[in-house]
């Protein structure tokens, strides 16, 4: 996909601060840290457009990113970080459900997962949740630059097994760091756009 151009065009904590347009959105999922703002940098060929933070819970509003004036990516906060403070949390996790299961034009959710671990408690939670919702998901396991290559299909499979994954919904394993993954993650969200 050739990036032509690329905006922040809207942040948000609530449905009134919505784009008012009616482009198709690919919201990211993730637990804090798993690397959702990279996942959007590498996909738009930009270092820091969305910005990115080795501590969890850099991401704390919806941000829409507008790409080629085709699509909307949503950066969303992370799950499963224990150091903000309960009320706050609270409050992202009501903004992002009602986000995730109201938002009309929202087309996918891409649900990032660390290729080096198993899947989270969290993780499993937010999977199941989003396929109560008949919500397409594009699985993304990150960071498989920091596991050896004779090693990645092992670490799908885990992924697999442990989320119990639809047939329908992909699989692709990615890095920020090295772009592997980007021909195939865009080929996948063109898909649905
Ligand atoms: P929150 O906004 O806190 O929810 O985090 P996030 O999911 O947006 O993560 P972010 O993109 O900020 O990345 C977190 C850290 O992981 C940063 O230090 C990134 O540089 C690093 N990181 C992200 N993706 C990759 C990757 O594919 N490979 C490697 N090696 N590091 C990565
Ligand atoms: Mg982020």
């Amino acid at each position: 996909m050739k990036i032509t151009k690329v905006d922040l065009a809207h942040i948000a904590v609530k449905p009134e601060q919505y784009p008012k347009t009616f482009l198709p959105e690919i919201a990211l999922a993730g637990r804090s840290n798993v690397g959702k703002s990279s996942f959007i940098n590498k996909m738009i060929n930009r270092k820091s457009l969305a910005r990115t933070s080795g501590q969890p819970g850099k991401t704390q509003t919806l941000n829409f990113y507008e790409i080629n004036e085709k699509v909307h990516f949503v950066d969303v906060p992370g799950y499963g970080f224990a150091k903000v403070a309960k009320s706050v949390r609270d409050q992202w996790g009501k903004m992002i459900e009602q986000f995730l299961t109201e938002r009309e034009q929202l087309k996918a959710v891409v649900l990032l997962i660390d290729s080096r671990h198993k899947p989270s408690a969290d993780d499993k939670l937010m999977y199941d949740w989003l396929i109560h919702f008949e919500m397409p998901v594009i699985i993304v396991a990150t960071k498989c630059d920091k596991i050896a290559k004779s090693k990645w299909q092992k670490h799908v499979n885990v992924i697999k097994e442990e989320l119990g994954k639809r047939e329908e919904d992909e699989l692709i394993l990615f890095s920020s760091e090295t772009g592997y993954g980007r021909e195939t993650a865009w080929r996948v969200i063109q898909r649905y756009i």
